[in-house]
């Protein structure tokens, strides 16, 4: 797979999501508002990706801070703009607030390209460990895959989402190393179809079986072609267990329950937010109704018409089997489960 970004100490080099998969383009981002709008814009997309984006553009930004006697007034508003790119996820604010607590911790008297340097050893420290903790997804994830599973993904929590692997993708690249795929249907994610052009591509890329299915055929493929269990990412997830992940997750949640099937979540530490209690206090994105009124540049709908379209929604943890970390996998009673995890990792 290609990588998502490259660090190259002066500048970042995002892969453009939005142009895939007809054409692999990087953009060279020299400063933090670049990487700020290439976030807003989903030219990188998938919470850990957003996060690790994130922490480069804080050194980035920090970089560009002339008065050094206001540095940490700069840098948090740095930080704060930069964590107004998304809501949603999680992990966006996660690693802004490492990055920022980093600097603040350097005591004064070191110099200005040791603080830098040592933004820059956290940033790629972010995003490596994300590398690590995805393969750990994997590990445990494919435990609970079944033999010969025909699973069923939404949006795309893959490579590209990410710093590398995936998370929910990260679980079907493992279990197919070990042999236990047979298919993997894949919604193709409306309205911006990172199933179709992410995850299509990311599976047929390294021939893991996939079929490409429009949203609206989730519950009759689950039906009809014996899908035992679906996996997704997560953008947060509350204190309880209530996940928030791209649009249709929950609809894709109730039809797994209404059909018997396993429905699991797969988020590494960083897209837990201990601070919301549950997911009715997680912020949903609501992104512009030309989204849905066209697809690509084409318009599709009439001129003028109102529309809704929230970015994310919240599936309850009533409904979510498990929940796959790079710790091992949490069921219910999540607020249990989940307290033990912060306990453990001590955030
Ligand atoms: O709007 P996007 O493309 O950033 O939404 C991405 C998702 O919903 C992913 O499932 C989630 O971020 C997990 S990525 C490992």
């Amino acid at each position: 797979m290609y990588a998502t970004m490259i660090w190259e100490k002066d500048t970042l080099s995002i892969l453009d999501q939005t142009k895939l998969p007809e054409k692999t383009v990087y953009i060279t981002c020299y400063n933090y508002q670049r990487v700020k709008e290439a976030i807003a814009k989903l030219e990188v997309r998938g919470a850990p990706a957003i996060g690790a984006a994130a922490a480069f553009a804080m050194v980035l930004g920090a970089k560009e801070i002339e008065n050094y006697s206001v540095f940490m007034d700069e840098l948090k508003k740095i930080r704060d703009d930069l964590i107004s790119a998304r809501p949603t996820a999680v992990n966006l604010a996660w690693a802004c607030h490492q990055l920022y607590n980093c600097a603040a911790t350097c005591s004064l008297d070191i110099s200005f390209d040791i603080l830098i340097a040592r933004m820059e050893d956290l940033a790629l420290k972010i995003y490596n460990d994300d590398i690590k903790c995805n393969k750990l997804i994997g590990k445990y994830g494919a435990e609970i895959v079944p033999d010969s599973a025909t699973l069923i993904t939404h949006c795309n929590a893959g490579a590209l989402a990410t710093c590398g692997w995936g998370t929910a993708l990260g679980v079907i690249r493992s279990a197919h190393l070990a042999k236990k795929i047979k298919m993997v249907y894949v919604d193709e994610t409306r309205p911006l179809l990172q199933g179709a052009r992410l995850t299509a591509y990311e599976l047929q890329k390294e021939n893991i079986p996939c079929t490409l299915i429009t949203d609206n055929m989730a519950a009759w493929t689950i039906k009809t072609k014996g899908v035992n269990i679906a996996i997704t990412g997560a953008d947060r997830i509350a204190l309880n267990g209530d996940a928030a992940n791209k649009i249709g997750t929950y609809g894709l949640a109730l039809i797994c329950k209404a059909h018997n099937i396993p429905f699991y979540i797969a988020a590494p530490i960083s897209t837990f937010d201990f601070t919301t209690a549950t997911g009715a206090d997680i912020p949903v994105e609501q992104r512009k109704g030309d989204e849905i009124t066209k697809i690509g540049d084409k318009v599709i709908a009439p001129e003028g018409v109102a529309t809704f379209n929230p970015s994310f929604d919240v599936t309850p943890n009533e409904l979510i089997t498990g929940i796959i970390t790079e710790y091992g996998i949490i069921r219910a009673p999540y607020i249990e489960s989940i307290k033990a995890l912060q306990e453990k990792v001590k955030k």
